[in-house]
């Protein structure tokens, strides 16, 4: 439970408040790297309250822009792509993706351009997707390199949606086990059908246990959260360790050990998605794993197209929302046929997560033994904000962690403490 003062400081993302102030001391990806194309038109994007246009230029070098034309202000995403620079349509300056100015053709003085620098931000390119520092320049902090973004992109599939509410609640169904076998109930059951799939192998045991015990420890880049459930099966009796990490500040990597997840705030009621599956065996990118994949986790184009949870689609009357219950099966749940009444694993949980309401009151909530993956958020994230409101550096900044043993993990835990399912642990036995 938070007080209302305690949840504003918690959720609010933009410049002036503090946990925005936080937000911005991280490297955040913002976008796929397949949603920008070379000298294509530029896209407009919203990154913690504030609006920006991305752009590649001709080169296939990216670059963030603020909206607002260092000139007077004119959007940019009106601008025009002219190959080496995005030109302003006002007064035609025109600026190159690390913003220096190209051309100022409204100003005779030709010197003019070098005097003035174009409002673009440090931008990567890294495991797929761009990435964007807003932060203050001399608190830049090292680029965080993951395992998996050696692989090539054949060995790596991406996909990002949008939903309609803070970015905490999102994490929040990321950190709360207990909810996969009841929400997800229909989904777990076909996994026992689909077992040539890695992911569903990884969490068909789920269903078999409604209520796990659930331990947290704090690290210094958030914490660890395991699910443990004793599980009695065709394969026996054990008990089954599942390890997810929190990354802070809106990172978790999935115990399945080959998913990350990224929960990005575009504002205080707008949040990107970002998956990332990897595999460095198979080549979860091409035909038809790709495919075969996304539509068994409902990902694929048109699941998020037909929930309304792209771009494009968000907000929509004629999508699922709740101005209309999530269009909700209720005769489906009736029979017996659905337990949710929602299509897939996805819509459950975008559905669940957006009931809340667009930024969930949390003065009146009930939380219980199932919740304290829930209750570590809510103190993780607190930290970061009291971190930099009293000039430290909030978790996982400057620590020099190896990220290449930071990861979620599962296992058969039997008598062991689930810690030692973990790179560090197995390496001091
Ligand atoms: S406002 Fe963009 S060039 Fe003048
Ligand atoms: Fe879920």
């Amino acid at each position: 439970m938070l007080n209302t003062q305690a949840n504003e400081r918690l959720c609010r993302v933009g410049p002036g408040r503090t946990m925005g102030r936080a937000l911005r001391r991280y490297w955040l990806p913002v976008l796929l790297s397949a949603e920008v194309e070379a000298d294509a038109d530029p896209k407009g994007v919203e990154l913690l309250g504030e609006r920006f246009v991305a752009w590649r230029d001709a080169a296939g070098r990216p670059g963030l822009y603020a909206e607002a034309c260092l000139h007077r202000g004119a959007s940019m995403r009106l601008a025009r792509a002219e190959g080496d620079g995005l030109r302003c349509i006002y007064h035609g300056w025109k600026f190159a993706v690390d913003g220096a100015v190209l051309e100022t053709p409204n100003v005779a003085d030709p010197k003019f351009k070098e005097r003035i620098k174009g409002r673009t931000f440090p931008v990567r390119e890294a495991g797929g997707m761009l990435w964007a520092y807003l932060g203050p320049r001399e608190r830049e902090p090292e680029f965080p390199h993951w395992p998996w973004m050696d692989l090539p992109d054949a060995n790596r599939l991406l996909t990002r949606h949008v939903e309609e509410c803070n970015f905490v609640q999102v994490i929040e169904g990321l950190v709360d086990s207990s909810h996969l076998g009841l929400l997800h109930m229909n989904g777990l059951r076909q996994t026992d059908s689909a077992a040539d799939l890695e992911f569903a192998r990884k969490v068909s045991s789920m269903q078999r246990n409604l209520a796990p015990s659930l331990e947290v420890e704090d690290t210094p880049f958030g914490f660890y959260y395991a699910a443990l459930r004793q599980v009695d099966d065709a394969q026996g009796t054990r008990t089954e360790g599942r390890v997810a990490a929190f990354v802070a500040p809106c990172m978790v990597l999935n115990p399945n050990g080959d998913i990350a997840t990224f929960v990005v705030p575009m504002g205080d009621t707008r949040t990107s998605f970002i998956h990332v599956f990897w595999s460095e065996a198979r080549e979860l990118n091409r035909e038809p794993l790709r495919s075969r994949h996304l539509e068994f986790i409902g990902l694929t184009p048109e699941v998020l197209d037909a929930f309304g949870i792209t771009e494009e689609t968000l907000g929509r009357a004629d999508r699922p929302g709740p101005r209309n219950n999530f269009q909700q099966d209720r005769a489906a749940m009736r029979s017996g046929n659905s337990w949710s009444g929602l299509p897939g694993l996805i819509e459950e949980d975008v559905a669940a997560t957006v009931s809340a309401g667009p930024l969930r009151d949390r003065s009146n909530e009930v939380l219980s033994a199932s919740d304290i993956g829930v209750s570590r958020l809510y103190r993780a994230l607190l930290s970061c904000a009291d971190a930099v409101e009293q000039g430290l550096a909030p978790l996982g900044i400057g620590r020099g962690i190896d990220w290449s043993r930071v990861v979620g993990t599962h296992g058969v835990v039997d008598g062991r403490h689930w810690r030692e399912l973990l790179p560090q642990e197995q390496e001091a036995l």
